[in-house]
């Protein structure tokens, strides 16, 4: 046995010594202290911890007493294994002569780093943010290193005008994602995604700008609605994204799809505002709609959609009381929506409008029950009724005056909201 054995040193000094100068003898940059690592398939090295180079030791497996290396092998502390397979994991115990020393070594085995998968998304023009996964299983423990740099640096004045490297931070920690914080719309960058591992380091590096990696997240709160008295109308409404900064140069536009549910096929409008009036849906159908999202200068892609809401069309009549401006007012109002930026709409606002609109009644009304006060009261006369008259119009003064004060203090009430 003992013979069987120095044969096979002699094999394995051969091979140790073309690893000698490759390998760093007991790498203990990684994991708990006496874990060594290894490559699946390759020959390696194990080191005898605390002994002292050059002084021979012998290797058993952990538990047993079968020789696995001798001391005579001239290959001093360390243990070589020709060809590393998994069954080779595990725990080893290495002496010296004097059997004074026993150390412990534990073997794990994997494969060295592969460039990994990156991906960067920027859900604002702010800020964006890169994700990886492995191209390959490593079996190992393993870590990113994540940095970036300026292609194409447009200085700005709070940016030094070095062209990096900055880390790209992980937030959190070991999330298989970073951040840029603060990004620079026009500005080209190269991000470094690093990984590494106990055998080594592997770089993907990808050149992104913010402009071609902008994807909005899809919009919030859709709504429809049905239209009374228009058995083929459908109001849709939603929000902006919340992700998405309120700023006035940055807008997004938007994409609607609906259908009769029973259809397959999505008709498409690109609404102006945060809000679309259907007027082409199958009566008494209900439909399906949902929106999606891309800033308003086409830069980067469209956002997912939305969840999908559902609505049906009005099957009711046309109220009688409401008037055909009620709908030109819903019309007038998407206008400015297109226009203002921010989403705090003014629909929010206790409109005004129905205000006006009920005013001339009021004053209608006010002028009749003080018409047939002033004739029960007054003896009927030409005289009579002129001075009836002067004191109705003091009245609608009056009145005019008061209405006017209380729909500015609703509104500055609701701008201060
Ligand atoms: C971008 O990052 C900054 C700094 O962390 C943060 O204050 C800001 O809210 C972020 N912008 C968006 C839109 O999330
Ligand atoms: C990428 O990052 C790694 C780790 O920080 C670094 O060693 C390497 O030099 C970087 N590569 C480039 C091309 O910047």
């Amino acid at each position: 046995m003992s013979s069987s054995c120095s044969g096979l040193s002699r094999v394995l000094v051969a091979v140790a010594a073309a690893l000698v100068s490759a390998s760093s003898p007991c790498p203990q940059a990684w994991g708990p202290p006496g874990v060594q690592y290894g490559q699946l398939g390759r020959a390696l090295m194990l080191c005898c911890p605390g002994v002292t180079a050059g002084a021979p030791v012998s290797w058993f497996r952990d538990g047993e007493t079968r020789l696995l290396q001798g001391p005579a092998s001239g290959l001093g502390p360390k243990l070589v294994l020709a060809r590393a397979e998994s069954t080779d994991e595990g725990t080893y115990t290495c002496r010296t002569l004097d059997g004074a020393l026993r150390g412990m070594v534990t073997l794990r085995l994997g494969y060295p780093p592969a460039r990994p998968v990156v991906s960067c998304r920027a859900a604002d023009y702010e800020n964006f943010s890169c994700t990886w996964s492995p191209s390959q299983v490593s079996g190992l423990p393993t870590r990113y290193l994540t940095s970036y740099r300026f292609q194409d640096h447009i200085l700005s004045p709070r940016m030094s005008p070095s062209t990096g490297p900055w880390p790209c931070l992980q937030d959190p920690p070991g999330a298989a994602r970073c951040i840029v914080h603060g990004a620079e719309f026009w500005s080209q960058y190269r991000i470094n995604v690093t990984e590494v591992n106990p055998l080594g380091a592997s770089t993907r590096l990808l050149d992104v700008s913010l402009q071609s990696i902008l994807r909005p997240d899809p919009p919030q709160g859709l709504r429809v609605e049905s239209v009374p008295g228009y058995p083929r109308r459908l109001r849709a409404s939603w929000t902006y994204p919340a992700s998405w900064p309120r700023q006035p140069h940055f807008l997004l536009k938007f994409r609607l799809q609906y259908r009769p549910a029973q259809h397959p096929a999505w008709s498409t409008v690109e609404p102006a505002g945060l809000e679309e009036v259907i007027t082409d849906a199958v009566a008494g159908l209900p439909h399906v709609v949902r929106v999606s999202a891309r800033d308003f200068l086409d830069a980067g892609t469209w956002s997912s959609w939305s969840p999908e809401a559902w609505g049906t069309p009005s099957t009711e009549p046309l109220p009688k009381e409401i008037p055909v401006g009620d709908q030109q007012h819903t019309q007038t109002e998407e206008e400015p929506q297109a226009d203002s930026p921010a989403p705090p709409k003014p629909s929010l606002l206790p409109d005004p409008q129905p205000l006006d609109h009920r005013d001339p009644l009021e004053q209608v009304a006010v002028l009749a029950s003080l018409g047939i006060f002033s004739f029960l009261g007054l003896v009927a006369g030409a005289l009579a009724l002129g001075l009836c008259l002067l004191v109705l119009s003091a009245d609608i003064d009056g009145n005019g005056s008061q209405k006017q004060t209380e729909s500015s203090s609703l509104l500055g009430q609701s701008h201060s909201e």
